[in-house]
């Protein structure tokens, strides 16, 4: 069996600072990471699929080096809109993979328990929008070639498209070249995504593609066409990837917050459960 632990838009701010004036990123990731370390079984690993800060400033990139120096797991990183590629390169050059070069992205594989976990860089400069470029494409294409066990794929922005306008218009540009090399690979059993602060599920080149709520706060499910960017606070999650032979991936989603629970079914007495003899 293994357990992955799939966080995504921390958007850490520098101590003391609140994102967007509104939203205690630090708090949410704070009560996140705790929400992890209380889990059974514990996950083999953490993948957090980017904007682990809201504006790549080092400060922030402090922050979630402290935040993550807590886990006894090994943390798999790969930056989103909001961070920098070469920010978090510099920031986290120790963690695994980070310090692997392709057209200046980050990108790598490794191997978690029965699975492979292939992390893509889509950060653009100076734009909210993702690529992957040719080059980190090609690299893909020989690893999936090279590598046949099962693979999870993470990439910050995801490649299908959801109905929500604008987030829809901030995505991946260049998500059909990713389809062409992904939909003949029958190992690839799921793409991993974030970017939409929301938990959503479709299919692309023939994947299942699961991307997760953020730990903090939430775009509005807005399905009008060209609605308005707003954000509220839906309950925080994230997501565990559960992984046996027997299963395939299978997705859970796990809660920042706490809530009342849990109980035992109960049957009043003279009530009999369905199936039960009389
Ligand atoms: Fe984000």
């Amino acid at each position: 069996m293994t357990l992955i632990a799939h966080m995504t838009d921390l958007h850490l701010r520098p101590r003391g600072l609140a994102c967007y004036r509104v939203s205690d990123t630090n708090m949410f990731a704070e009560r996140a990471i705790r929400s992890l370390l209380s889990l059974t079984p514990k996950p083999d690993a953490l993948v957090i699929t980017g904007d682990l800060t809201d504006g790549s400033d080092p400060r922030e990139y402090a922050v979630g080096r402290e935040l993550l120096s807590r886990l006894d797991m090994p943390v798999y990183l790969i930056p989103g809109n909001h961070d920098s590629t070469d920010g978090m390169r510099e920031a986290f050059a120790d963690f695994p993979g980070i310090s692997e070069t392709r057209e200046g992205k980050i990108s790598y594989r490794v191997d978690i328990g029965g699975t492979q976990l292939i992390a893509l860089d889509t950060h653009m400069p100076g734009r909210p929008q993702g690529e992957l470029g040719t080059e980190q494409l090609a690299w893909l294409d020989s690893t999936l070639r090279s590598a046949t066990k099962p693979a999870l794929i993470a990439l910050h922005h995801p490649p299908a498209l959801s109905g929500i306008t604008h987030m829809d218009n901030i995505g991946l540009v260049d998500a059909a070249a990713l389809a062409e090399v992904i939909a003949p690979q029958a190992h690839v059993e799921r793409l991993i995504c974030g970017h939409l602060h929301r938990p959503i599920i479709a299919s692309f080149a023939g994947k299942v593609m699961t991307l997760a709520p953020s730990t903090a706060h939430q775009v509005v499910l807005d399905l009008t066409e060209n609605g308005p960017a707003l954000f509220n606070f839906e309950p925080a999650a994230y997501f565990l990837h559960y992984h046996s032979s027997t299963t395939g991936v299978v997705t859970h989603m796990a809660y920042v917050e706490n809530y009342p629970g849990p109980h035992h079914f109960f049957a009043d007495e003279g009530v009999l459960w369905p199936g039960d003899e009389a």
